[in-house]
């Protein structure tokens, strides 16, 4: 029998091992450039092959018997493990300081996968009152079809999360920030209370990155990213990421990951390895410039309010700096104004960012609440028609002040 590795002169080695070093032995720099990369297995390329394949071959009866079995660890078929993925996923949990990671096709389904992996029918789901959108709907409207029930607190003080545990809580979920009003959650409390009732705990890193929060190291047992935002970093890739121990990883891998084939495609993944090569001066370049423009917007007098963790005017600015190090660029303010014509006039005047949904991008955007008013057979949002999030992208900050300061002019 031929196997792949017969019919070429060049034998690649493929079967890297899996080493996962603590995050604070390893250099940012040298998990970003070289981490998880074994260049002498592809002709010394710098750039790592895109292995588009969907399965690999095996040269003998006794290699394929010796493999088969483990299909996270070993390269048999895509749906599992696949070379170009598994460099990602050991650069990703090197970032978070996981034991291991896994890449998927969304951070949707990233939130979905690690959810419905530690909870069965009869469990109670403690989750933070405002998660993102879909995280909701899963709670709301995809979990209790399979009898798991859920309560949303407030989670800015721990006594709320306490109060909400039921003899059936298995699972406590955070987003911290969140990503509209950047509420928090004291990392460290969440996780000792959790693990004294015997609770999973997993958060929604996406706002800060592993770069400024990594709340495995307080605690937390499972890290998710939209990976769609920062660590691309292009807006050019929709992918999920979940860290965790090898153990945990292995318990979502093998029941949800490879039933629901959940998975990323290796030109994807390559995208996001290519993403992640700049994400340290892309991430501080965002959360400087978003800094230095919410604090020009806090002393605006066409401005109401101004929301970002990392302005101490921020109701939790204190455990912000306790447990932070930056955030995200994205800021949220309130116009100064009644007037829906006003709001809708600062829009029309905008011509330095983009109208659209999500961030983590090069692109400034915003998402202006007044859109979501007025929309038949919907509830009006529960926050004013004044809120306008905006995300701070890669561009000068001052070009985009002077927009914003032109398109002020008109509230
Ligand atoms: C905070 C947060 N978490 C999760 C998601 C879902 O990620 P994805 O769009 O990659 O499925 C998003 C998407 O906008 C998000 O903003």
């Amino acid at each position: 029998m031929v196997g792949a590795n017969k019919r070429f002169p060049f034998q690649p080695n493929l079967s890297f091992t899996i080493y996962h070093l603590p995050l604070r032995k390893v250099h940012l720099s040298e998990i970003l450039t070289h981490l998880g990369e074994d260049r002498e297995n592809y002709f010394n390329a710098v750039s790592p092959p895109i292995i588009q394949s969907s399965n690999f071959a095996f040269s003998s009866l006794e290699e394929f018997r010796k493999d088969v079995t483990d299909e996270l660890a070993n390269h048999i078929y895509t749906r599992g493990n696949n070379p170009t993925v598994e460099i990602l996923r050991k650069k990703l949990a090197a970032l978070e300081g996981a034991e291991d990671a896994l890449v998927v096709a969304s951070g949707a389904g990233a939130t979905a996968m690690a959810m419905l992996a530690n909870v069965k029918a009869g469990d109670h789901v403690i989750c933070v009152k405002n998660p993102y959108s879909w995280t909701k709907n899963l709670l709301m409207n995809f979990l209790p079809r399979f009898g798991v029930s859920h309560t949303f607190v407030d989670g800015t003080e721990i006594a709320n999360i306490e109060a909400a545990i039921q003899p059936n809580t298995t699972f406590l979920y955070l987003e911290s920030p969140n990503t509209m009003t950047f509420e928090l959650q004291d990392l460290a409390a969440c996780a000792k209370l959790a693990k004294q009732h015997g609770i999973v705990t997993m958060i929604d890193n996406s706002n800060c990155t592993p770069l400024y929060q990594r709340p495995i190291e307080h605690g937390i047992d499972i890290v998710m990213h939209t990976g769609t935002k920062y660590l691309n970093g292009h807006s050019d890739v929709v992918c999920g990421v979940i860290c965790a121990s090898h153990e945990m990883i292995r318990k979502i891998f093998q029941t949800e990951i490879m039933t629901l084939g959940n998975i990323i495609g290796p030109h994807d993944a390559w995208l996001i390895i290519r993403g992640l090569r700049t994400l340290e001066l892309r991430v501080k370049r965002s959360f400087e410039s978003a800094r230095k423009i919410a604090q020009w917007l806090e002393s605006h007098p066409k401005v109401e309010q101004v929301l970002f963790p990392f302005l101490p005017s921020f109701p939790q600015f204190e455990l912000a700096q306790k447990q932070m190090t930056g955030c995200g660029g994205l800021i949220t303010i309130f116009l100064k104004t009644d007037s829906m014509e006003k709001v809708e006039a600062f829009f029309n005047r905008l011509e330095r960012f983009t109208f659209a949904v999500s961030w983590g991008g090069h692109e400034s955007l915003l998402v202006p609440m007044a859109a979501f008013y007025g929309i038949e057979g919907r509830e009006n949002p529960p926050y004013p028609f004044t809120l306008v999030r905006l995300y701070i992208g890669l561009e000068d900050p001052d070009w985009l002040m002077e927009d914003l300061a032109q398109a002020l002019e008109v509230v």
